[in-house]
């Protein structure tokens, strides 16, 4: 199968790209940051030398490189999974943030699987398969204190999620939102984080990769995942 994964250098992309090449297939990745990318490309390969690896710099905050890549991808063959994982996380608030942010959160974490999502879906509408999986937030449900623009683009990209459910349901494309709370991964890099108190980004993984196990006629519609003692 072919699994594109955005944002999958680092953190929750990278975890989920570990469990399905775990599974051996096709993995299609990208980040903006070249040497984090690379790195993982051999990790991938060295511990699951039944995976293929394809990988891109890209920066999805950049509509026209969106849209080459989707292009690009769809040179390996319809996509079977999609995961709009990348993402930024920048803490504010809306009426103290810096000028710029809203624009930059959007871009990065909404726009990024509107388009990416554009160019990829007709061939999945064509096959009737294939399951977008988009990684929203705990602050795409709840407002909370410093959530700023984060929060906005998180909102959003849930609405986005939701809309595009209720358009494939016709398609047999499959759609998920998954919706988690604090993840170890470099987004906490500078925050001091007691290790028991946080999610590893390999359960979000998990969970992902069991929900694209389900026969042809299930779909989980929302995926609610916090640490065991509620959000930090
Ligand atoms: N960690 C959490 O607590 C948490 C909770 C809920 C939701 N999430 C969401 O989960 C997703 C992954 O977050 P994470 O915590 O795993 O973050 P992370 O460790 O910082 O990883 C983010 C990944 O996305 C890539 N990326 C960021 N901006 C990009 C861009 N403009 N173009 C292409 N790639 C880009 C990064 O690589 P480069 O920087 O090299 O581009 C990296 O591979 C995000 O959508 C985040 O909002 C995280």
């Amino acid at each position: 199968m072919n699994i594109i994964i955005t944002g999958a250098s680092k953190g929750i992309g990278r975890a989920i790209a570990e469990q399905f090449a775990a599974a051996g297939h096709t993995l299609i990745i990208c980040s903006r940051g070249e040497t984090a990318l690379y790195d993982t490309v051999a990790f991938l390969q060295t511990n699951y030398p039944q995976c293929k690896v394809k990988a891109r710099v890209v920066d999805m905050s950049n509509k026209e490189q969106v849209k080459a890549f989707g292009v690009w991808c769809l040179g390996f063959g319809v996509p079977d999974i999609l995961v709009n994982n990348a993402g930024q996380f920048i803490p504010g608030s809306i009426h103290n943030e810096a000028e710029g942010v809203l624009e930059q959160m959007m871009e990065t974490n909404l726009y990024s699987a509107y388009h990416l999502t554009q160019v990829l879906l007709p061939s999945m509408i064509e096959a009737r398969s294939g399951h977008v999986f988009n990684i929203c937030s705990i602050a795409s449900l709840h407002a909370y204190p410093n959530g700023g623009s984060y929060s906005i683009s998180k909102f959003a990209l849930l609405g986005f999620s939701k809309n595009l459910r209720e358009e494939m349901k016709p398609h047999g494309v499959k759609v998920t939102a998954v919706c988690p709370g604090a993840t170890l991964s470099a987004s906490w890099d500078g925050f001091e984080i007691d290790p028991k108190r946080i999610m590893e980004a390999a359960d979000i993984a998990k969970m992902v990769f069991a929900a694209s196990q389900l026969s042809p006629q299930a779909v989980v519609e929302d995926m609610i995942m916090r640490p065991l003692l509620g959000d930090l």
